[in-house]
């Protein structure tokens, strides 16, 4: 099914992982950005970019120009999602483009008050009549490379309010290439796919596979949720990110993330990638 895909959120981890599985399909696709310097940054001059923001609906017109389906993934750590991503997802329907796979999250319906953003954002696509495919993935293996570094590197702990909890980590990768081939072939609209790793590991699991792979020892001190508030509001993090963060990890802590689900592997026809790799490649001490 050809046609021209706009990727919304290009420059970050799951909009890179899209764009270059899309890259190396040969597709046709737009990259957003607010800066369109960072899309070259990330896939080379080749590829077309084009100025975006969801706040500035001046941009949206000339954004979805020729465009059939769109890729739209929202900031994190943003508990006003579904307001900023609103008046764009109304463009799209005035303009007619139909087609559109949404980046949502393990968990929106498991434990509804976690996300409510991207559960409103699911439910105003459906709502509106478009031919949606909601993509759900579970925590990414890449968090601990692209959040955890300087914990792990400088304080030797990874540090998240996940309790003895479980999570079956996902690759981006994987998500990428989920991304394209939904994106890329007929027959995903009106599916819900629950993307994550072969195998779910606890925070306890996570710091003795990053003590193997950097040769020294990781601990997980298992911080309580009061704690780990402390911590963030007295390294100066903005009030609400404690409560926000506490609320999705409570998706580990209290069991409800330990599950790995066969949507990769029925996807993609290989069984999804293991956190260990991703670990290796980003946190190991080669790395
Ligand atoms: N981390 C996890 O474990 C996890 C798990 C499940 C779901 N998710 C979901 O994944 C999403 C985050 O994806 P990510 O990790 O790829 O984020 P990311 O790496 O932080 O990238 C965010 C992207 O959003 C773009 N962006 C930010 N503000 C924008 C605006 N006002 N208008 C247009 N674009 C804007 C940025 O582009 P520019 O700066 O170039 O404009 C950037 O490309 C969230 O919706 C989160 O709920 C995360």
């Amino acid at each position: 099914m050809a046609g021209k895909i706009l990727i919304t959120g290009a420059t970050g981890t799951v909009g890179s992982a899209v764009g270059k599985a899309l890259q190396s399909k040969g597709a046709d696709f737009v990259a957003a950005s607010r800066e369109v310097q960072k899309v070259k940054e990330k896939f080379g001059s080749g590829v077309a970019a084009i100025a975006f923001d969801f706040a500035d609906h001046s941009t949206y017109e000339s954004a979805t120009q020729g465009v059939d389906k769109v890729f739209l993934l929202g900031p994190p750590v943003d508990p006003g999602m579904d307001r900023l991503l609103t008046p764009f997802v109304h463009h799209l329907r005035e303009k007619g483009i139909n087609r559109v796979v949404y980046l949502s999250a393990f968990g929106v319906e498991e434990v509804k008050d976690s996300m409510p953003f991207h559960a409103t954002l699911e439910k105003l696509l459906k709502d509106n009549g478009f031919a949606v495919t909601f993509l759900r993935p579970t925590f990414f293996a890449q968090n601990f490379g692209n959040y955890e570094r300087d914990n792990i590197e400088n304080r030797k702990v990874v540090y998240s309010p996940a309790g003895q909890g479980k999570a079956a980590f996902v690759d981006i990768k994987d998500v990428g290439e989920v991304a394209a081939r939904v994106l890329l072939e007929p027959g995903h609209e009106g599916k819900v796919y629950t993307l994550t790793g072969p195998v779910a590991y606890s925070y306890g699991d996570v710091a003795g596979i990053l003590s193997e792979v950097r040769g020294e020892t990781i601990h997980y001190p298992a911080p309580s949720p009061e704690e780990y508030a402390q911590v963030l509001n007295s390294a100066g993090a903005p009030e609400f990110v404690a409560g926000y963060m506490n609320k999705v990890y409570g998706l580990i802590r209290d069991g409800h993330a330990d599950y790995a689900s066969p949507d990769v592997e029925n996807l993609l026809g290989r069984r999804p990638g293991d956190l260990r790799s991703v670990l290796v490649k980003d946190l190991g001490k080669q790395a």
